[in-house]
Formats: structure tokens, sequence, C-alpha cells
């Protein structure tokens, strides 16, 4: 793993945007994994952002999605991702085949998580996974306590989740819809990207960041799986870097 701190948050998500640019650039049929959240959004703006500035080719680039919500039945508004990831699907002109979300109807949701990790793969697997961490070290809906053995599977989702989809303006679902159930990536999943990316901004991630680094890699935090990446590189702030600051080389390797 390779950790690099920046000054400000700005810094860190511009920073952030020229790896998603530069690595689609270098491999213009890959697959991109994102993240929906307040960490990816700004990014993605910016990658729309540089884009515009310099157009490359997108005609063949895929992304896909850590996670995507299941609509319970009934549900007067369908509850997907969909909403947050349209910028960047439009800015960068992906369509439906290469801006790839599973459904957020499914009508057998276990099978939508088998096809779509099956789609990956036939597509040559993920390249870039650009992850958002939850304070607590979640990744996707990959909550503490996720065996680290799963693929994309179906899952409850938080109680922080089932308040944004109360109040977020996208979703404004009444709870007593739910249970609320979301597909989402599995660490093995995550684990088969071959470059990962975490970003971390914030000094409510700061324990987040500092136990998935340089805590015990365990399934209580999800995140900490990522030290057994080959190739992950983490970009935070200073404030999310509060627990890592003076642990990292020169190299951006960190000192244990
Ligand atoms: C949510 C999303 C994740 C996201 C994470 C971090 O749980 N389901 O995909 O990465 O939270 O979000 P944020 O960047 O807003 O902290």
């Amino acid at each position: 793993m390779r950790i690099r701190i920046f000054d400000s948050k700005e810094e860190c998500f511009e920073a952030a945007a020229s790896v998603w640019v530069n690595y689609a650039i270098a491999h213009p049929t890959s697959i991109i994994g994102c993240c929906t959240g307040t960490t990816t959004g700004p990014i993605h703006q910016l990658v729309v952002e540089k884009y515009k500035k310099s157009p490359f080719d997108t005609s063949n680039l895929r992304t896909v999605n850590v996670d995507q919500f299941v609509t319970p039945n009934p549900c007067p508004k369908k509850l997907t991702m969909y909403h947050s990831m349209r910028p960047l699907y439009e800015g960068l002109g992906l369509d439906e085949e290469h801006g790839m979300l599973p459904s957020c109807t499914p009508e057998d949701p276990d099978a939508e998580c088998e096809k779509y990790e099956r789609k990956i793969q036939m597509l040559g697997g993920i390249g870039l996974q650009e992850l958002g961490i939850g304070s607590d070290a979640h990744i996707g809906f990959c909550l503490p306590g996720t065996p680290f053995g799963k693929g994309m599977h179906v899952t409850r989702v938080s109680d922080k989740i089932v308040e944004d989809i109360r109040t977020a303006p996208q979703h404004g679902v009444d709870p007593s819809y739910g249970p609320f159930y979301g597909m989402t990536m599995g660490l093995k999943t995550v684990m088969h990207a071959r470059f990962t990316f975490p970003i971390t901004v914030g000094a409510s991630k700061a324990q987040a960041t500092y136990n998935a680094i340089l805590g015990p890699v365990t399934e209580d935090v999800p995140a900490s799986i990522l030290q057994m990446h080959p190739n992950c590189l983490w970009y935070m702030d200073r404030e999310a870097a509060e627990g890592i600051i003076g642990r990292v080389n020169p190299d951006g390797t960190i000192i244990k």
C-alpha cells in the first residue's frame, strides 16, 4: 500500500480526479469501479471538468459501481444510485452499456448480483477501483463483520443509509417502506481489481483510516483488507491522516 497525504481536501480531490483521468486515458477499454458519496461525488465532477477541458476517448470505457439499492415492492420511487452517477455518465457520454449499474428493481436480487459479477469478469475485470470509505471503515454496503470471502451479494443497508433514503432529495422514501436492501460488491470483488484507490478526507474518517492502515487486518474493519492488496494507493487529506502522519515513508509506504 502507498499513501499520499494532501494539505487540503480540495487538493486531494483534484489529485484523485487526475488519477482517474490518467487511468482512463492509459486504459481506454478498461472498467473503472466507482462509488457514490460525498468523497467520490466531487471527484467525479472534477473528472468531468478535466474531460471537458481536454476530451479523451471514452467510447470503450466502462464503469461499474460498488453498490446499488434494491427498490422494495411496493415503493413510490425507484431507489437507485443512478441519480448520483448521472453527472459522470452524462459528462463522459457513457450510455447504459458503459455506465453499468445493476438493476435497482431486480426480480431476483441474488441472481442480479451474480449476473453483474459475471459481466464484470467477462469484460476483463475491474482495472481501477476507486473507494469511498465509511467512518466505520465500511466499503460499499459491506459493514463491519462482513466476511472477506464474499463476492457481490445482497445485504440490509445500515441505519445511516435508511436515514439518507428518507432525507435525500433524490429519494425521500418513508422508512415504513423498508426494510431496505442493497446489492454490494463483496470485499473479494474489490480485491480482484487490479488497482484499488481508497480516498478519505476529513476528521470523521481519521479513525477508520488509522484502523484500516495501521490496525490488524480484520473483518471488523472492512477496509483493512486493502493492506493485502498488491496495488493499493490511498489518498487522504491531513485531517483524515491524523493518526498516519509520521508513519509514512517518503515513497508512500507505511512504517508499521
Ligand atoms: C456509503 C456508500 C459507499 C460510500 C461510503 C462513503 O455507504 N454506500 O459506496 O463509499 O458510504 O461515503 P462518503 O464518501 O459520503 O463518506
